[in-house]
């Protein structure tokens, strides 16, 4: 037996008893004659005694012990004299009669505490040493905890957990696919999935009528804090639904995630919003509402009064940062350089001082009189003290980088409080997307998601224009700013479907090459049906309030889509080139 307890069970109620405890070397304090040392588990730490007046040899080979040494004791529970209230054990301590070191431990090349020394590159080099402390262990459990409670509430639902295939054809989702070489197949490659979404939309044309899976999804897409090429999804389908039914039956599942997993309980409905309404007041199909700071067009109080930066550009768009007057030049200046970095690419920034005694001090005053800016005031909303930021330009690109600015003020300005969790549904997605660039249309959420009901007649004989207009059963589940998981109703119908590949500049024989097998499912009794994914990792990392999902995935890649810990992705043998029918080309 290694263990009668963890390193997190013993209370007072446990004194002298007799225990064995297992784990690993944390801290080791030598007090001349008494040797104090932490051990740890995942459950926690607990502190053991040796006294060189009982057992010399024992207390000489404790005080050797290294640090990550695996032991394992046998020992007496005593009360502690000098009690820790910040540790569950802190009221205990362990009188040490026996211990066998089960393994020892190269000293680990960062601090294994809650706050290490160690950099990103080195502790994800060795994961497996920086998945031993406290606060990375905590998230892994998290995360843990919440996808047993999603198959709890989802199984209660009726839902039934069914396995997809990993080695597909392409499932278009908006990235490059990852491909696998076919041995057997010579020249032919499989695509690692984006998503199941073929596999579940086929569950319901096979009657299983609602799916879910906790799954891998593969993208091949630029990095960032909140995506990683190998992401988890909960995928789920249903038939025989309304968008409204999904809203609700996900909305359902992400209340009772927070309430199980953190405590938590949100007050009726999640509120609703357009896609058009997101953009027009926040600039965003995203928006952060934990935060006020919407965004007010002001075309027709700024435009045509002889500034022309202003009156040659599409929108005139402003926010108004509250109790931001105070900002000193030095800051005001920090903001407008903030705004013409590359990223945000703004040409610049016009800001008003709403003074305290009803003025305006702005770096338009050549433009506009006090009259003018009473008249911006009056729109915004704003009162003394606070500062009026505008932006102009091209309509998407002055949204989106009032946007940025507006994010930035927020977390300057601590508005974005800890704790505070503030769920959006966004709802009715434009269907497609034109890209000036290639001069096609992309779906906007993926090419399956079928267009509103009284849309579909506009679709089928529609002009270029209406395409553009045309809007979707599709929605986003959006939490503090971050798109948690997306859905949509499908389209059921083959010529529907056929009509979308066309829009978006496939062939026929594209189409039938690619999706011929849904296509042809399609003809089989296909029901009416929908669904949604969550990002797994974005969820249960924003549940806990932080920001890269990285902390949350036991082993994930760095920016660059390296593993460090295993060296992957690395050269293959000549050998296995030559099984696969690859020659490799030189950069
Ligand atoms: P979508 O592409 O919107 O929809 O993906 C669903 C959710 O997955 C998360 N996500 C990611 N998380 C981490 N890293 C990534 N690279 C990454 N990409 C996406 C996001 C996103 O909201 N098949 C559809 C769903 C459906 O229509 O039912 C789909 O995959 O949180």
């Amino acid at each position: 037996m290694y263990r009668t307890h963890t390193c997190g069970d013993l209370r007072l109620e446990n004194v002298g008893q007799e225990v064995i405890l297992s784990g690993w070397m944390q801290t080791k304090r030598d007090f001349g004659g008494m040797t104090f040392i932490d051990i740890r588990d995942r459950y926690g730490l607990t502190q053991l005694v040796f006294d060189m007046e009982d057992d010399q040899d024992l207390c000489s080979r404790a005080r050797k012990l290294g640090r990550e040494f695996v032991v394992q004791i046998k020992g007496t529970v005593r009360e502690r004299s000098n009690k820790n209230p910040n540790m569950p054990t802190g009221n205990v301590e362990i009188e040490v009669g026996e211990m066998t070191i089960l393994n020892k431990s190269k000293l680990p090349p960062f601090t294994i505490e809650d706050e290490t020394d160690g950099g990103d590159e080195l502790r994800m080099t060795y994961r497996y040493l920086d998945l031993r402390r406290k606060p990375v262990q905590n998230n892994i459990i998290f995360r843990s905890n919440v996808a047993i409670a999603t198959r709890e509430y989802l199984s209660k639902e009726g839902f039934i957990e069914v396995e997809t295939p990993v080695l597909i054809k392409s499932t278009p989702e908006g990235a490059r696919d990852f491909v696998v070489p076919s041995r057997m197949n010579k020249g032919q490659f499989y695509a690692l999935p984006q998503s199941p979404q073929t596999f579940k939309q086929l569950l319901m044309v096979a009657g299983l009528d609602k799916y879910f899976q906790i799954v891998k999804c593969f993208r091949d897409e630029d990095l960032r804090a909140d995506r990683q090429p190998e992401f988890t999804q909960i995928d789920c389908e249903m038939a025989f639904v309304t968008q409204e039914e999904i809203l609700n039956t996900f909305e359902g599942l992400t209340k009772y995630l927070f309430k199980t997993c953190k405590g938590i309980e949100f007050n009726g409905d999640f509120p609703r919003m357009t896609y058009d309404e997101a953009l027009r007041l926040y600039g965003s199909d995203k928006p952060d509402t934990r935060f006020g700071m919407l965004f007010h067009e002001l075309n027709d109080v700024a435009k045509n009064k002889g500034f022309k930066v202003f009156d040659s550009v599409e929108l005139v768009v402003g926010i108004c940062a509250p109790g931001a007057a105070s900002y000193t030049r030095k800051q005001l200046d920090a903001l407008v350089k903030w705004v013409q970095r590359p990223q945000i690419g703004a040409k610049g920034l016009v800001y008003v001082k709403c003074n305290q005694d009803g003025t305006f001090k702005s770096t338009v005053d050549k433009f506009f009189d006090q009259e003018a800016l009473k008249s911006w005031a009056d729109k915004m909303g704003a009162k003394p003290g606070d500062l009026m930021l505008v932006m102009a330009g091209e309509v998407d690109r002055a949204r989106k980088q009032l946007n940025e600015l507006r994010l930035h003020l927020g977390r300057e300005l601590g508005l974005m409080k800890e704790g505070d969790f503030k769920p959006l549904w966004v709802v009715d997605f434009p269907l497609l997307e034109w890209d000036e660039d290639t001069e096609r249309f992309h779906a906007m959420h993926h090419p399956f998601t079928s267009p509103k009901k009284n849309d579909i007649e506009r679709m089928l004989s529609g002009d270029h224009e209406t395409m553009k207009a045309l809007r979707a059963d599709a929605y986003d589940l959006v939490i503090n700013g971050s798109e948690i998981g997306g859905g949509s109703i499908r389209i059921h119908d083959r010529a529907l479907q056929s009509r979308n590949f066309d829009l978006l500049g496939f062939t026929k024989e594209e189409a039938e090459a690619q999706f011929g097998f849904l296509l042809g499912a399609f003809e089989y009794g296909a029901p009416p049906h929908g669904g949604l994914a969550f990002g797994f990792d974005r969820l249960v990392t924003i549940m806990s309030g932080q920001e890269s999902i990285r902390d949350f995935i036991a082993f994930p890649k760095n920016n660059q889509g390296r593993d460090m810990m295993i060296d992957a992705p690395s050269p293959v043998d000549q050998e296995q080139l030559d099984e696969l029918g690859l020659d490799l080309v030189e950069e």
